[in-house]
């Protein structure tokens, strides 16, 4: 659509796009980045604008060349025996982590930092020593995306990675979720859609990204 057209278009020009996933799964609007333009500015705009958890989707090939879990296959803890999520089947969590050039992790710069060299180690994997990079845990959560994307898993995790690959870019996107000041609770999406044209983003629905990539 003419719509997924323009998200790819922002995303390849270092532009949030926000996406709206389903009324029937989590029901989030998720602001997203390429993780290469996530500038300290944008780190800012995802904690003042957006305000749930900063995280970085990586492709699964991506992640397994690194190393990178699914978190409950690594934490050998019963509480991640049954993840009895409302609206999935399982979580797409893996590890957390800083950039070892960082001090504390969590500043605008030190997040910023994290990312786009997450972005930058996802345009050639091969050629990354991850545990040289980046240290576990930190505080950028990473998000590992299904094997088969789309076919397999509607989530922010995949919706995101999927429009990173078809706008020729690595497969490394930073997703958060927009929550209401007022309530606390989930962004409505006529408001997230209100943000989007406020500031020029392009707004997107779930089902226009598998409508044109799945
Ligand atoms: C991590 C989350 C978000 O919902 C994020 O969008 C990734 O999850 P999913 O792929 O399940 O939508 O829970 O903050
Ligand atoms: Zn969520
Ligand atoms: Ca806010
Ligand atoms: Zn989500």
């Amino acid at each position: 659509t003419e719509a997924v057209d323009r998200a790819l278009e922002a995303l390849q020009a270092g532009e949030p796009v926000l996406v709206h996933d389903a009324a029937d799964r989590e029901g989030e609007t998720d602001l997203i980045y390429h993780a290469d333009a996530v500038t300290p500015d944008a780190v800012a705009r995802l904690r003042n604008d957006a305000g749930g958890l900063v995280c970085t989707a990586l492709g699964y090939e991506v992640a397994e060349t690194f190393d990178l879990p699914f978190f409950t296959e690594a934490v050998d803890h019963p509480a991640t025996g049954d993840h009895e999520l409302g609206y999935d089947e399982r979580s797409s969590f893996s590890l957390t982590v800083n950039h070892r050039d960082t001090f504390t992790g969590i500043t605008d710069e030190d997040r910023s930092q994290t990312i786009q060299a997450l972005g930058a180690a996802a345009g050639e994997p091969d050629a990354v020593d991850f545990t040289t990079e980046f240290r576990v845990p930190g505080h950028v959560h990473l998000l590992k995306a299904a094997p088969d994307l789309l076919a397999q898993r509607e989530g922010h995790t995949e919706l995101g990675v999927a429009l990173a690959a078809a706008a020729d870019l690595p497969p490394a996107v930073v997703v958060c979720e927009m929550l209401d000041d007022e309530t606390g609770g989930a962004l409505a999406p006529a408001d997230a859609r209100s943000y989007a044209n406020r500031h020029d983003f392009v707004y997107l629905e779930g089902s226009d990204v598998l409508e044109a990539l799945q």
